[in-house]
């Protein structure tokens, strides 16, 4: 075990874990930051996605002894009113089916569209290629990100 200082979500915590420990797990049974979600854990799927700096990354396979003084967001903080435009977007196209994937499909939209945000079909094809839907909401996922790109750049 070794003691770690993270900054998550813009606040300072303390864990205590094995330095192996993927960021999934410290997220969800150290911190009950629960919103990041398990879902194949060896980075096929994209559930667990997070955004450590400004990119998005599979937390399952993202060891707490790597993250040194990079800050972390989840989907917990990806706004402080749910209000970010990705999440407006997804409102507004009612994305979500059951909803188990969403909060990775979020978060690797939002980073896609702070790296880039005029993506073009492509680029959203490449950003969102990683994040599984056993739903098949692709099509509304992809109608969004416009959305939110659209409302970004206005
Ligand atoms: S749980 Fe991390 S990519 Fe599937
Ligand atoms: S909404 Fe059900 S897995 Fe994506």
């Amino acid at each position: 075990m070794a003691n770690y200082s993270l900054r998550i979500n813009g606040k300072q915590v303390e864990v205590d874990v094995d330095p192996k420990t993927p960021m999934l797990w410290v997220l969800r049974d150290h911190l009950k930051l629960v919103g990041t979600k398990y879902g194949c854990g060896i980075a096929q799927c994209g559930s667990c996605t997070i955004h450590l700096g400004d990119a998005a990354v599979r937390s399952c396979q993202l060891p707490v002894a790597v993250v040194g003084n990079q800050s972390i967001t989840t989907i917990e903080g990806l706004s402080e009113n749910a209000d970010h435009p990705v999440q407006q977007a997804w409102l507004e196209h009612d994305v979500p089916q059951c909803g188990y994937c969403q909060a990775g499909q979020i978060m690797s939209a939002a980073a896609l569209l702070k790296n880039n945000p005029n993506p073009s079909d492509q680029d959203i094809d490449a950003a969102m290629d990683g994040n599984l839907c056993r739903c098949g909401t692709y099509v509304r996922i992809k109608q969004a990100i416009k959305t939110a790109a659209n409302s970004e750049s206005a």
